[in-house]
Protein backbone atom coordinates (compact mmCIF):
# COMPACT_ATOMS: atom_id res chain seq x y z
CA UNK A 1 0.00 0.00 0.00
CA UNK A 2 2.45 2.28 0.91
CA UNK A 3 3.77 1.82 -2.44
CA UNK A 4 1.10 2.02 -4.33
CA UNK A 5 1.01 5.71 -2.85
CA UNK A 6 4.22 7.06 -3.42
CA UNK A 7 3.88 5.67 -7.02
CA UNK A 8 0.84 7.63 -7.92
CA UNK A 9 2.00 10.77 -6.17
CA UNK A 10 4.24 10.67 -9.05
CA UNK A 11 1.69 10.29 -11.19
CA UNK A 12 2.57 7.06 -12.57
CA UNK A 13 -0.04 4.91 -14.13
CA UNK A 14 -1.88 2.46 -12.31
CA UNK A 15 -0.67 -0.27 -15.41
CA UNK A 16 2.73 1.56 -14.62
CA UNK A 17 2.52 0.95 -11.18
CA UNK A 18 1.39 -2.64 -11.26
CA UNK A 19 4.18 -3.39 -14.03
CA UNK A 20 7.04 -1.64 -11.40
CA UNK A 21 5.39 -4.17 -8.69
CA UNK A 22 5.71 -7.27 -10.55
CA UNK A 23 8.95 -6.88 -11.25
CA UNK A 24 9.70 -5.86 -7.70
CA UNK A 25 8.64 -9.36 -6.88
CA UNK A 26 10.23 -10.68 -9.72
CA UNK A 27 13.37 -9.36 -8.83
CA UNK A 28 13.52 -9.33 -5.24
CA UNK A 29 11.27 -12.41 -3.69
CA UNK A 30 13.70 -12.98 -0.52
CA UNK A 31 13.09 -9.48 0.26
CA UNK A 32 9.27 -8.84 -0.37
CA UNK A 33 8.61 -12.35 1.21
CA UNK A 34 10.92 -12.07 4.47
CA UNK A 35 7.44 -10.77 6.39
CA UNK A 36 5.58 -14.04 5.86
CA UNK A 37 8.08 -16.66 6.00
CA UNK A 38 11.81 -16.43 7.56
CA UNK A 39 13.58 -19.15 5.59
CA UNK A 40 15.63 -20.51 8.74
CA UNK A 41 18.33 -22.55 8.11
CA UNK A 42 19.19 -24.63 11.13
CA UNK A 43 16.17 -26.67 13.47
CA UNK A 44 13.88 -24.82 15.02
CA UNK A 45 15.32 -23.46 18.61
CA UNK A 46 18.72 -23.76 17.26
CA UNK A 47 21.35 -20.94 16.62
CA UNK A 48 21.56 -19.82 13.51
CA UNK A 49 25.19 -18.36 13.38
CA UNK A 50 28.35 -18.11 15.32
CA UNK A 51 30.56 -14.61 15.40
CA UNK A 52 28.37 -13.96 12.19
CA UNK A 53 29.21 -16.99 10.34
CA UNK A 54 25.94 -18.88 9.26
CA UNK A 55 25.72 -22.39 10.56
CA UNK A 56 23.15 -24.38 8.72
CA UNK A 57 21.94 -28.09 9.84
CA UNK A 58 23.21 -30.38 9.73
CA UNK A 59 25.67 -28.23 11.37
CA UNK A 60 25.20 -26.93 14.23
CA UNK A 61 25.97 -26.21 18.12
CA UNK A 62 24.78 -25.92 21.52
CA UNK A 63 23.31 -28.58 24.50
CA UNK A 64 20.74 -29.56 22.30
CA UNK A 65 22.11 -32.53 20.18
CA UNK A 66 18.93 -32.03 18.00
CA UNK A 67 20.74 -28.97 16.16
CA UNK A 68 23.16 -30.88 14.87
CA UNK A 69 24.18 -34.33 13.18
CA UNK A 70 26.60 -36.63 14.32
CA UNK A 71 30.49 -35.26 13.09
CA UNK A 72 28.90 -32.01 12.45
CA UNK A 73 29.05 -30.47 15.78
CA UNK A 74 30.45 -26.89 15.52
CA UNK A 75 32.72 -25.35 18.25
CA UNK A 76 31.30 -22.27 18.59
CA UNK A 77 34.05 -20.98 20.97
CA UNK A 78 33.96 -17.39 22.85
CA UNK A 79 36.73 -15.25 23.99
CA UNK A 80 34.65 -12.81 25.77
CA UNK A 81 34.72 -10.22 23.26
CA UNK A 82 33.75 -12.70 20.19
CA UNK A 83 32.52 -15.89 19.02
CA UNK A 84 34.56 -18.39 16.30
CA UNK A 85 32.95 -20.96 14.84
CA UNK A 86 35.46 -24.50 14.99
CA UNK A 87 35.82 -27.47 13.24
CA UNK A 88 37.98 -29.21 15.77
CA UNK A 89 41.15 -26.91 15.75
CA UNK A 90 39.99 -25.55 12.37
CA UNK A 91 38.14 -22.35 12.22
CA UNK A 92 35.35 -22.19 10.07
CA UNK A 93 35.21 -19.58 7.42
CA UNK A 94 32.01 -20.32 5.33
CA UNK A 95 29.72 -23.42 4.84
CA UNK A 96 28.04 -24.16 1.92
CA UNK A 97 25.43 -26.81 1.53
CA UNK A 98 25.10 -27.03 -2.40
CA UNK A 99 28.47 -27.48 -3.16
CA UNK A 100 29.17 -30.04 0.39
CA UNK A 101 32.01 -27.80 1.21
CA UNK A 102 33.12 -25.67 4.47
CA UNK A 103 35.62 -23.21 3.72
CA UNK A 104 38.42 -23.28 6.86
CA UNK A 105 40.98 -21.43 7.80
CA UNK A 106 44.02 -23.77 8.68
CA UNK A 107 47.58 -22.55 10.50
CA UNK A 108 50.61 -22.24 8.88
CA UNK A 109 53.79 -24.11 9.76
CA UNK A 110 57.31 -22.77 10.04
CA UNK A 111 61.00 -22.96 10.87
CA UNK A 112 62.24 -19.64 12.11
CA UNK A 113 66.59 -19.51 12.72
CA UNK A 114 66.98 -17.74 15.78
CA UNK A 115 70.60 -16.10 16.04
CA UNK A 116 70.65 -15.68 19.31
CA UNK A 117 71.13 -18.78 20.12
CA UNK A 118 71.87 -20.22 16.49
CA UNK A 119 69.39 -22.61 16.57
CA UNK A 120 66.56 -23.31 14.29
CA UNK A 121 62.63 -23.20 16.12
CA UNK A 122 59.67 -24.80 14.41
CA UNK A 123 56.22 -24.90 15.13
CA UNK A 124 54.92 -28.03 12.58
CA UNK A 125 51.15 -28.16 12.47
CA UNK A 126 48.88 -31.46 11.89
CA UNK A 127 45.36 -32.37 12.16
CA UNK A 128 43.36 -35.61 12.81
CA UNK A 129 40.63 -33.35 13.77
CA UNK A 130 38.79 -34.84 10.67
CA UNK A 131 39.36 -38.83 12.14
CA UNK A 132 36.04 -39.66 13.01
CA UNK A 133 33.91 -36.98 10.79
CA UNK A 134 32.70 -37.31 7.59
CA UNK A 135 35.02 -34.82 6.02
CA UNK A 136 38.40 -35.06 3.66
CA UNK A 137 40.09 -32.10 2.42
CA UNK A 138 39.31 -31.35 -1.32
CA UNK A 139 41.86 -32.88 -3.44
CA UNK A 140 41.49 -30.11 -6.34
CA UNK A 141 41.57 -27.31 -5.22
CA UNK A 142 43.93 -27.58 -1.67
CA UNK A 143 47.87 -27.81 -2.25
CA UNK A 144 50.51 -28.50 -0.24
CA UNK A 145 52.68 -25.03 -0.37
CA UNK A 146 56.24 -24.64 1.22
CA UNK A 147 57.70 -21.09 1.06
CA UNK A 148 60.85 -20.49 1.76
CA UNK A 149 64.53 -19.75 0.16
CA UNK A 150 65.93 -22.99 1.38
CA UNK A 151 62.98 -25.88 2.82
CA UNK A 152 61.79 -28.83 2.50
CA UNK A 153 58.70 -29.31 3.87
CA UNK A 154 56.77 -32.77 3.91
CA UNK A 155 53.35 -33.67 4.50
CA UNK A 156 52.12 -36.70 5.68
CA UNK A 157 48.91 -37.87 4.58
CA UNK A 158 46.40 -40.27 5.53
CA UNK A 159 43.25 -41.36 3.74
CA UNK A 160 40.89 -44.41 3.58
CA UNK A 161 43.95 -46.66 2.32
CA UNK A 162 47.36 -45.56 3.47
CA UNK A 163 49.48 -43.19 4.47
CA UNK A 164 52.33 -41.60 3.28
CA UNK A 165 54.49 -38.50 2.77
CA UNK A 166 55.15 -36.17 -0.16
CA UNK A 167 56.21 -33.15 -0.15
CA UNK A 168 58.61 -30.34 -2.15
CA UNK A 169 61.78 -28.53 -1.91
CA UNK A 170 61.31 -24.79 -1.99
CA UNK A 171 65.10 -22.95 -3.73
CA UNK A 172 66.55 -19.77 -3.92
CA UNK A 173 69.80 -18.76 -2.46
CA UNK A 174 69.34 -14.83 -2.14
CA UNK A 175 67.46 -12.09 -3.12
CA UNK A 176 68.11 -11.81 -6.74
CA UNK A 177 67.13 -15.36 -7.21
CA UNK A 178 63.33 -14.09 -6.60
CA UNK A 179 63.24 -11.25 -9.20
CA UNK A 180 60.98 -13.06 -11.35
CA UNK A 181 59.50 -15.01 -8.94
CA UNK A 182 56.68 -12.94 -7.32
CA UNK A 183 53.34 -14.46 -8.56
CA UNK A 184 54.07 -17.94 -9.49
CA UNK A 185 54.84 -20.55 -7.43
CA UNK A 186 57.52 -22.62 -9.63
CA UNK A 187 60.33 -24.08 -6.97
CA UNK A 188 61.78 -20.93 -6.46
CA UNK A 189 60.92 -18.99 -2.87
CA UNK A 190 58.45 -21.06 -3.54
CA UNK A 191 56.79 -24.99 -4.41
CA UNK A 192 53.39 -26.75 -4.37
CA UNK A 193 52.03 -30.29 -4.52
CA UNK A 194 48.43 -31.41 -5.00
CA UNK A 195 47.23 -34.04 -2.28
CA UNK A 196 45.97 -37.27 -2.66
CA UNK A 197 41.82 -38.44 -3.12
CA UNK A 198 40.09 -39.09 0.06
CA UNK A 199 43.05 -37.46 2.80
CA UNK A 200 41.41 -36.98 5.92
CA UNK A 201 44.50 -36.58 8.53
CA UNK A 202 47.56 -34.35 7.20
CA UNK A 203 50.71 -33.39 9.64
CA UNK A 204 53.20 -31.06 8.27
CA UNK A 205 56.89 -30.96 8.82
CA UNK A 206 60.39 -29.49 7.65
CA UNK A 207 63.49 -31.26 7.13
CA UNK A 208 65.17 -30.79 10.29
CA UNK A 209 68.62 -31.38 8.03
CA UNK A 210 68.32 -29.42 5.77
CA UNK A 211 66.91 -25.55 6.04
CA UNK A 212 68.86 -22.30 4.41
CA UNK A 213 67.72 -18.80 5.70
CA UNK A 214 70.06 -16.50 3.26
CA UNK A 215 66.26 -14.77 2.02
CA UNK A 216 64.24 -14.56 5.06
CA UNK A 217 64.27 -15.02 8.88
CA UNK A 218 61.80 -18.04 8.35
CA UNK A 219 60.61 -20.59 5.64
CA UNK A 220 56.94 -21.87 5.72
CA UNK A 221 54.46 -24.72 4.96
CA UNK A 222 51.11 -24.79 4.64
CA UNK A 223 47.80 -26.43 2.90
CA UNK A 224 45.69 -23.79 1.27
CA UNK A 225 43.73 -23.48 -1.40
CA UNK A 226 45.14 -22.70 -4.85
CA UNK A 227 42.69 -20.67 -6.30
CA UNK A 228 43.19 -18.30 -3.52
CA UNK A 229 47.06 -18.52 -2.82
CA UNK A 230 49.54 -16.61 -4.79
CA UNK A 231 53.10 -16.47 -3.70
CA UNK A 232 54.39 -12.76 -2.83
CA UNK A 233 58.04 -12.56 -2.44
CA UNK A 234 57.10 -10.63 0.80
CA UNK A 235 56.11 -13.75 2.25
CA UNK A 236 59.72 -14.57 2.58
CA UNK A 237 61.36 -11.50 2.97
CA UNK A 238 59.61 -10.65 5.88
CA UNK A 239 57.19 -12.12 8.98
CA UNK A 240 53.89 -11.56 8.04
CA UNK A 241 52.78 -14.86 7.51
CA UNK A 242 54.42 -15.77 11.17
CA UNK A 243 51.40 -17.11 13.29
CA UNK A 244 49.04 -16.55 10.01
CA UNK A 245 46.17 -18.76 9.25
CA UNK A 246 45.35 -19.74 5.57
CA UNK A 247 42.10 -20.71 3.56
CA UNK A 248 41.46 -24.53 2.92
CA UNK A 249 38.70 -26.40 1.97
CA UNK A 250 36.89 -29.58 3.58
CA UNK A 251 34.80 -31.73 1.52
CA UNK A 252 31.98 -33.38 3.65
CA UNK A 253 29.22 -35.54 2.72
CA UNK A 254 26.50 -37.13 5.34
CA UNK A 255 27.35 -40.30 4.99
CA UNK A 256 29.66 -43.05 3.63
CA UNK A 257 26.93 -44.32 1.53
CA UNK A 258 25.36 -43.97 -2.15
CA UNK A 259 21.77 -42.43 -2.50
CA UNK A 260 20.05 -45.72 -3.59
CA UNK A 261 21.20 -47.05 -0.49
CA UNK A 262 20.42 -43.96 1.92
CA UNK A 263 16.97 -43.78 0.20
CA UNK A 264 15.60 -47.03 1.46
CA UNK A 265 15.92 -45.88 5.43
CA UNK A 266 13.44 -42.87 5.79
CA UNK A 267 14.70 -42.25 9.54
CA UNK A 268 17.75 -41.60 8.87
CA UNK A 269 17.65 -40.62 4.92
CA UNK A 270 18.24 -36.41 5.41
CA UNK A 271 17.35 -34.82 2.34
CA UNK A 272 14.17 -34.37 4.22
CA UNK A 273 12.82 -31.29 2.78
CA UNK A 274 9.80 -31.24 -0.24
CA UNK A 275 11.81 -30.80 -3.68
CA UNK A 276 14.89 -31.75 -2.54
CA UNK A 277 17.43 -34.33 -3.96
CA UNK A 278 20.04 -36.71 -3.42
CA UNK A 279 23.25 -36.51 -4.96
CA UNK A 280 26.19 -39.04 -4.75
CA UNK A 281 29.91 -37.02 -4.58
CA UNK A 282 31.98 -38.41 -6.77
CA UNK A 283 34.39 -38.12 -4.27
CA UNK A 284 33.88 -41.86 -3.20
CA UNK A 285 32.41 -39.63 0.25
CA UNK A 286 29.19 -40.53 0.77
CA UNK A 287 26.00 -38.29 -0.55
CA UNK A 288 25.24 -34.97 -0.01
CA UNK A 289 21.41 -33.35 -0.57
CA UNK A 290 20.80 -30.51 -2.54
CA UNK A 291 17.12 -28.01 -3.50
CA UNK A 292 15.93 -28.76 -6.65
CA UNK A 293 16.36 -26.98 -9.28
CA UNK A 294 14.81 -23.17 -9.01
CA UNK A 295 14.20 -24.04 -4.81
CA UNK A 296 16.80 -22.62 -2.33
CA UNK A 297 17.09 -23.25 1.15
CA UNK A 298 18.32 -26.15 3.10
CA UNK A 299 17.50 -29.54 1.88
CA UNK A 300 18.17 -31.10 5.73
CA UNK A 301 14.76 -29.17 6.93
CA UNK A 302 11.64 -29.60 5.91
CA UNK A 303 10.20 -27.44 4.02
CA UNK A 304 13.72 -25.80 3.85
CA UNK A 305 13.99 -25.58 0.12
CA UNK A 306 11.65 -22.50 -1.33
CA UNK A 307 10.70 -21.98 -4.47
CA UNK A 308 10.59 -19.00 -6.56
CA UNK A 309 8.18 -16.51 -5.62
CA UNK A 310 6.35 -16.77 -8.93
CA UNK A 311 5.62 -20.42 -7.87
CA UNK A 312 3.80 -20.37 -5.04
CA UNK A 313 1.75 -17.63 -5.99
C1 LIG B 1 13.50 -18.49 12.58
O1 LIG B 1 14.44 -17.44 12.68
C2 LIG B 1 13.92 -16.29 13.31
C3 LIG B 1 14.96 -15.18 13.18
O2 LIG B 1 16.25 -15.69 13.10
C4 LIG B 1 13.58 -16.61 14.76
O3 LIG B 1 13.06 -15.47 15.39
C5 LIG B 1 12.55 -17.72 14.77
O4 LIG B 1 12.30 -18.11 16.09
C6 LIG B 1 13.07 -18.91 13.97
N1 LIG B 1 12.00 -19.89 13.86
C7 LIG B 1 12.16 -21.08 14.33
C8 LIG B 1 11.01 -22.01 14.12
O5 LIG B 1 13.18 -21.45 14.89
C1 LIG C 1 36.52 -25.22 21.36
O1 LIG C 1 37.57 -24.51 20.70
C2 LIG C 1 38.42 -23.81 21.61
C3 LIG C 1 39.41 -22.99 20.80
O2 LIG C 1 40.12 -23.81 19.92
C4 LIG C 1 39.11 -24.84 22.51
O3 LIG C 1 39.90 -24.16 23.46
C5 LIG C 1 38.04 -25.66 23.25
O4 LIG C 1 38.65 -26.67 23.99
C6 LIG C 1 37.08 -26.29 22.26
N1 LIG C 1 36.00 -26.95 22.99
C7 LIG C 1 35.58 -28.16 22.66
C8 LIG C 1 34.43 -28.68 23.46
O5 LIG C 1 36.08 -28.82 21.76
C1 LIG D 1 38.88 -12.65 20.50
O1 LIG D 1 38.90 -13.04 19.14
C2 LIG D 1 38.83 -11.96 18.22
C3 LIG D 1 38.69 -12.53 16.83
O2 LIG D 1 39.63 -13.52 16.58
C4 LIG D 1 40.08 -11.11 18.39
O3 LIG D 1 40.04 -10.01 17.49
C5 LIG D 1 40.14 -10.60 19.82
O4 LIG D 1 41.35 -9.91 20.03
C6 LIG D 1 40.07 -11.76 20.81
N1 LIG D 1 39.96 -11.24 22.16
C7 LIG D 1 40.63 -11.76 23.18
C8 LIG D 1 40.36 -11.16 24.51
O5 LIG D 1 41.43 -12.69 23.03
C1 LIG E 1 29.73 -18.35 1.73
O1 LIG E 1 29.03 -19.34 1.02
C2 LIG E 1 27.82 -18.87 0.45
C3 LIG E 1 27.09 -20.06 -0.11
O2 LIG E 1 27.92 -20.82 -0.91
C4 LIG E 1 28.17 -17.83 -0.62
O3 LIG E 1 26.99 -17.33 -1.18
C5 LIG E 1 28.94 -16.70 0.03
O4 LIG E 1 29.38 -15.79 -0.94
C6 LIG E 1 30.15 -17.23 0.79
N1 LIG E 1 30.72 -16.14 1.55
C7 LIG E 1 32.02 -15.98 1.68
C8 LIG E 1 32.46 -14.83 2.54
O5 LIG E 1 32.83 -16.71 1.14
C1 LIG F 1 65.79 -16.69 20.20
O1 LIG F 1 66.42 -17.38 21.26
C2 LIG F 1 66.54 -16.59 22.43
C3 LIG F 1 67.38 -17.36 23.42
O2 LIG F 1 66.82 -18.63 23.66
C4 LIG F 1 65.14 -16.29 22.95
O3 LIG F 1 65.22 -15.49 24.11
C5 LIG F 1 64.36 -15.53 21.87
O4 LIG F 1 63.02 -15.35 22.30
C6 LIG F 1 64.36 -16.31 20.58
N1 LIG F 1 63.76 -15.50 19.54
C7 LIG F 1 62.71 -15.89 18.85
C8 LIG F 1 62.23 -14.95 17.79
O5 LIG F 1 62.14 -16.96 19.08
C1 LIG G 1 66.98 -21.36 21.28
O1 LIG G 1 65.87 -20.58 21.75
C2 LIG G 1 64.61 -21.09 21.42
C3 LIG G 1 63.56 -20.09 21.84
O2 LIG G 1 63.70 -19.72 23.17
C4 LIG G 1 64.43 -22.44 22.10
O3 LIG G 1 63.16 -22.99 21.73
C5 LIG G 1 65.53 -23.38 21.61
O4 LIG G 1 65.43 -24.61 22.28
C6 LIG G 1 66.90 -22.77 21.86
N1 LIG G 1 67.87 -23.61 21.21
C7 LIG G 1 69.02 -23.93 21.78
C8 LIG G 1 69.93 -24.81 20.97
O5 LIG G 1 69.30 -23.56 22.91
C1 LIG H 1 72.66 -21.50 2.19
O1 LIG H 1 72.74 -20.86 0.94
C2 LIG H 1 73.93 -20.13 0.76
C3 LIG H 1 73.82 -19.39 -0.55
O2 LIG H 1 73.59 -20.27 -1.60
C4 LIG H 1 75.12 -21.11 0.78
O3 LIG H 1 76.31 -20.37 0.67
C5 LIG H 1 75.11 -21.84 2.11
O4 LIG H 1 76.10 -22.82 2.11
C6 LIG H 1 73.77 -22.51 2.35
N1 LIG H 1 73.73 -23.09 3.68
C7 LIG H 1 73.30 -24.30 3.90
C8 LIG H 1 73.29 -24.72 5.32
O5 LIG H 1 72.90 -25.05 3.01
C1 LIG I 1 69.12 -35.88 9.96
O1 LIG I 1 70.48 -36.18 10.25
C2 LIG I 1 70.64 -37.07 11.34
C3 LIG I 1 72.11 -37.18 11.66
O2 LIG I 1 72.87 -37.23 10.48
C4 LIG I 1 70.02 -38.41 10.97
O3 LIG I 1 70.13 -39.31 12.07
C5 LIG I 1 68.53 -38.20 10.68
O4 LIG I 1 67.94 -39.39 10.23
C6 LIG I 1 68.38 -37.15 9.60
N1 LIG I 1 66.97 -36.85 9.45
C7 LIG I 1 66.36 -36.74 8.27
C8 LIG I 1 64.92 -36.40 8.27
O5 LIG I 1 66.98 -36.91 7.22
C1 LIG J 1 54.00 -9.24 -6.01
O1 LIG J 1 52.90 -9.09 -6.90
C2 LIG J 1 51.73 -8.63 -6.26
C3 LIG J 1 50.60 -8.67 -7.27
O2 LIG J 1 50.99 -8.10 -8.47
C4 LIG J 1 51.94 -7.25 -5.68
O3 LIG J 1 50.78 -6.80 -5.01
C5 LIG J 1 53.10 -7.31 -4.69
O4 LIG J 1 53.39 -6.04 -4.19
C6 LIG J 1 54.34 -7.90 -5.36
N1 LIG J 1 55.36 -8.09 -4.34
C7 LIG J 1 56.56 -7.56 -4.42
C8 LIG J 1 57.49 -7.88 -3.29
O5 LIG J 1 56.89 -6.86 -5.36
C1 LIG K 1 17.56 -46.83 9.81
O1 LIG K 1 18.12 -45.71 10.46
C2 LIG K 1 17.92 -45.71 11.88
C3 LIG K 1 18.41 -44.37 12.42
O2 LIG K 1 19.73 -44.11 12.02
C4 LIG K 1 18.67 -46.90 12.46
O3 LIG K 1 18.49 -46.93 13.87
C5 LIG K 1 18.14 -48.18 11.83
O4 LIG K 1 18.90 -49.29 12.28
C6 LIG K 1 18.20 -48.11 10.31
N1 LIG K 1 17.51 -49.25 9.74
C7 LIG K 1 18.06 -50.06 8.83
C8 LIG K 1 17.22 -51.14 8.30
O5 LIG K 1 19.23 -49.91 8.46
C1 LIG L 1 38.36 -40.93 -4.98
O1 LIG L 1 38.38 -42.16 -4.27
C2 LIG L 1 37.12 -42.81 -4.24
C3 LIG L 1 37.20 -43.97 -3.30
O2 LIG L 1 38.41 -44.64 -3.38
C4 LIG L 1 36.72 -43.20 -5.66
O3 LIG L 1 35.47 -43.81 -5.65
C5 LIG L 1 36.62 -41.92 -6.48
O4 LIG L 1 36.36 -42.23 -7.82
C6 LIG L 1 37.92 -41.14 -6.43
N1 LIG L 1 37.68 -39.84 -7.06
C7 LIG L 1 38.55 -39.30 -7.88
C8 LIG L 1 38.14 -37.96 -8.43
O5 LIG L 1 39.60 -39.82 -8.14
C1 LIG M 1 23.03 -28.02 -6.17
O1 LIG M 1 22.15 -27.21 -6.93
C2 LIG M 1 22.72 -26.03 -7.42
C3 LIG M 1 21.64 -25.19 -8.08
O2 LIG M 1 20.68 -26.00 -8.69
C4 LIG M 1 23.86 -26.37 -8.37
O3 LIG M 1 24.48 -25.19 -8.81
C5 LIG M 1 24.86 -27.22 -7.64
O4 LIG M 1 25.88 -27.63 -8.52
C6 LIG M 1 24.20 -28.45 -7.04
N1 LIG M 1 25.18 -29.15 -6.22
C7 LIG M 1 25.54 -30.41 -6.45
C8 LIG M 1 26.56 -30.99 -5.54
O5 LIG M 1 25.08 -31.08 -7.36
Amino acid sequence: MQEIKYASSHAYTSTAVALFLLLLLLISPSKTKAAESVNNISRPGCPESCGGVPIPYPFGFGPNPNCFMPGFEVNCSNNGTSSTPYLGETIVLNISLSSGQTRVNMPVSKQCYNSTNNSVDYIEWGSDVLTSSPYMFNPEKNKFVVLGGGAIGYLKFTNYHYQYNGGCISGGDSLESLINANGSCTGIGCCQTSIPNGTYIIDVSFDHNFSNFTIGPCNYAMLTDGDEFTFDTKYITTEQLSGQHMPALFDWAIANTKCAAAQTNSSSFACVSENSVCVDLSSGLGYICNCSMGYKGNPYLKKGCQGPLCLSL
